[in-house]
């Protein structure tokens, strides 16, 4: 049946239906928003490689330097810490590094530490930071001295500025199994091809075996240096970081991780390895630490009390920040683990207008609508998660690999915050475009090197911060 209506009656419903319709669109957008992978894949889980499997085959020469890795060494990107492990004797300490640009070659001195970990020591470990680089430009350098010398190159990140186009790798929860070298194999082939890693937690998991057996946190830097000898990896302290184990008289916490990782806290005024800042290129990076203290009047509050006013978005229009564990997770693993940190932290992130928060800690892949749950004050009840524009997207990106596998149980039914989950390996990228738009991908290990299981344009709160949650 065909109706005809003319005149102010037709035009009073035509907008009647218009408003129905989009209504109805607007129901369909909502209750579309939740999304469950569908996605089938075997029961995964592996086992670690053997230690004379490939990746973690040391480099031939006597004491040559192994496990290099290298992490952002100042605040806005013209230092580098340069990492490595002499195994045998110190062997040299020091850095010889040039730029493409020119012949002349500098020489910078590292320290060296060692420790021992209940029956195992430690090989010579070096951190050498090498400081007032140009912006921009590609640099090698050469670790040991005699005849097995090794050589490495990195690229420095663009002068700090809003509209620099930068890349972004996102890994977690790694370890060192069949599936994390799957992890990081796709990560590399990325034909986005990150710049820069920020590793959200959980390393090696040598604390997987008995007396933690540090052996694993020797193969791990052996693993992925054929990544971060050659960019920098952005660290953030995991559980399996911390080797608390006094039934073998092991207590001090993060020792192999301290030891191993340096970070250049101190360049944010930070008083400790486990939470600090940084500036790269147009993102403006805070690393909290899920497992030192955080609550009121302890120091990484007050640092990050300080810290959240001193971020000029106009400078570094992208507020990034990278923890262990989750806030915003409907996995059945690490349930409410979060929680204590976001009650403490989260209406300071809306109200500085957080971009996006990634985490690890849980293996599986989760990302959020904008929501806050900041109301609540003890007595008003009002302690659901609701939409807010000025709150971050939550993404859990804890899906390395690692040897404990897959956490494939949800919550049922999925929260409306949730935009969408899926348990799967894999990695993210962060591809900043300019100050309005960054557009995440996630990568699922199953697929092709450039398919985007799951993405988002992301809108910067501060420049853009209209309805982004619908951008594709
Ligand atoms: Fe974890």
């Amino acid at each position: 049946m065909r109706l005809r209506i003319s005149g102010k009656m037709g035009s009073d419903l035509g907008m009647v239906v218009l408003v129905l319709g989009l209504l109805v669109l607007n129901v369909a957008v909502i209750s579309n928003a939740a999304k469950t992978s569908t996605f089938t894949r075997k029961d995964e889980k592996s086992g670690d490689m053997p230690f004379d499997s490939d990746v973690f085959r040391p480099p031939p020469g006597h004491n040559a330097p192994q496990q290099v890795h290298i992490t952002q060494g100042d605040h806005v990107g013209k230092g580098v810490i340069i990492s490595w492990v002499t195994p045998m004797e110190t062997g040299s300490n020091s850095v010889v590094y040039w730029s493409e640009n020119s012949k002349h070659v500098h020489k910078a001195k590292g320290i060296v530490t060692m420790y021992t970990y209940y029956n195992y020591t430690s090989g010579y470990i070096h951190h050498c930071t090498i400081n007032n680089l140009e912006f921009d430009t590609k640099y090698y350098y050469t670790l040991g001295k005699g005849k097995y010398t090794r050589t490495f190159w990195f690229v420095t990140p663009p002068e700090v500025g809003p509209d620099v186009p930068y890349t972004f790798g996102l890994i977690g929860d790694l370890g060192q199994t069949f599936d994390s070298n799957r992890t990081l194999t796709h990560y590399e082939k990325n034909p986005l091809k990150g710049k820069a890693l920020l590793f959200v937690g959980d390393l090696s998991y040598a604390d997987h075996y008995e007396f933690h057996d540090n052996r694993r946190w020797d193969s791990w830097g052996r693993f992925i240096e054929r990544s971060a000898a050659y960019q920098p990896w952005i660290w953030t302290a995991g559980n399996h970081e911390i080797d608390f184990a006094p039934e073998i008289n092991e207590t001090e916490p993060f020792k192999p991780y301290t030891h191993r990782y340096h970070v250049p806290y101190k360049a944010s005024q930070s008083t400790a390895p486990f939470w600090y800042s940084i500036k790269r290129g147009p993102a403006y990076i805070i690393v909290l630490a899920s497992y030192s203290a955080y609550g009121k009047y302890t120091p990484q509050y007050e640092w990050l009390l300080n810290e959240l006013p001193k971020v000029n978005r106009s400078e570094t229009p992208w507020l990034i920040v990278l923890l262990h564990s989750p806030w915003y997770n409907s996995y059945n693993y690490h349930y409410m683990e979060g929680e204590t940190m976001r009650v403490m932290y989260e209406s300071w992130f809306v109200q500085y207008k957080v971009d996006v928060v990634f985490a690890g800690h849980v293996h599986a892949y989760e990302r959020s609508e904008r929501v806050s749950n900041v109301a609540y004050n003890i007595t008003n009840e009002l302690c659901k998660p609701v939409k807010d524009l000025s709150a971050p997207v939550y993404i859990t990106i804890g899906d390395g690999g690692n040897i404990e596998g897959l956490a494939n149980n949800m919550t049922e039914p999925q929260p409306s915050y949730s935009a969408y989950r899926e348990a799967s390996f894999g990695h993210g990228m962060f591809d900043i475009k300019n100050r309005t738009h960054a557009h995440f991908t996630w990568h699922r290990n199953q697929d092709a090197y450039a398919v985007q299981a799951d993405s988002m344009w992301l809108h910067n709160r501060y420049w853009k911060p209209d309805d982004d949650s619908s951008a594709s």
